[in-house]
């Protein structure tokens, strides 16, 4: 994959532009960056906020040779790069919260938006991998304030958003060669190493109602395995986890 940048003071969502972008031809590794987002968009349709200045806003047209009913599996592999980024450009130690929520101190710095879209003209889907990471955020909205971090208020000091880029790039590209030389099998071992859901007392809001419970493995599906009191095994395929030890 080779990448090709381009960069925008400001965009309505870095991902509404790549799968725009996508529809209509853009090769994989077509990248768009913003400064700010005044639509940046979260998943279960939450607002990201995205101020110019503080973070980074980075979309990423890939079109890898599987059904859309896979495209999950990039969360993984992008979560992966992010945890890696993070780390290497500043001294953290980010851990992966299930399905890919990049966590610094238990609290959220980094979100990954995996949106599948069809092209005009072709038949194979492609895939958007929207990443959003506070670098330099000061502060958060009341809202936010409990749960989120940037890297600068874990490290005492500014980060430079640039090198966070060039870090989240390289590794972004070295899991998704992965991910297509060794498969998906491989990511999940790697993403395993970094997880930091399994074995904790969880409660998980899904489409289905909350779960409570101890996580206990994310299989190959994806799923997050979670024992419930009784002893019941459920498989979640999406939702939201609040770690609650
Ligand atoms: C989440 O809810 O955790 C996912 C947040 C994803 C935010 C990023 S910022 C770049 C890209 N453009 C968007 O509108 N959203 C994603």
């Amino acid at each position: 994959m080779q990448y090709s940048v381009h960069r925008f003071e400001s965009v309505t969502s870095t991902n509404d532009l790549a799968a725009r972008m996508a529809e209509e031809g853009a090769p994989e590794g077509t990248v768009v960056i913003a400064d700010e987002q005044v639509h940046g968009r979260g998943r279960r349709g939450r607002q990201w906020v995205s101020p110019p200045g503080s973070g980074l806003y980075v979309s990423v047209v890939l079109r890898p040779h599987t059904p859309s009913s896979k495209f999950w599996q990039l969360a993984f592999v992008a979560s992966l790069a992010v945890e890696e980024a993070i780390r290497r450009s500043a001294r953290l130690n980010p851990m992966i919260k299930w399905p890919n929520d990049i966590l610094v101190n238990g609290h959220k710095v980094s979100g990954i938006l995996v949106e599948a879209r069809k092209p005009r003209i072709s038949f194979e889907p492609v895939a958007v991998i929207g990443i959003g990471i506070n670098v330099n955020t000061p502060e958060f909205p009341p809202e936010l304030a409990e749960t989120a971090t940037s890297m600068a208020i874990e490290t005492g000091r500014p980060v430079s958003v640039h090198t966070v880029e060039r870090e989240l790039l390289n590794a972004l590209h070295t899991r998704y060669e992965q991910y297509q030389k060794e498969g998906f099998r491989s990511i999940l071992d790697a993403w395993r190493a970094r997880d930091c859901t399994v074995g904790r007392d969880v409660v998980v809001q899904t489409p289905e109602g909350t779960v409570v419970g101890t996580a206990v493995e994310v299989n190959t599906y994806g799923d997050l395995v979670v024992r419930v009191r009784g002893g019941e095994l459920k498989e979640i395929t999406a939702g939201e986890v609040l770690l609650a030890d």
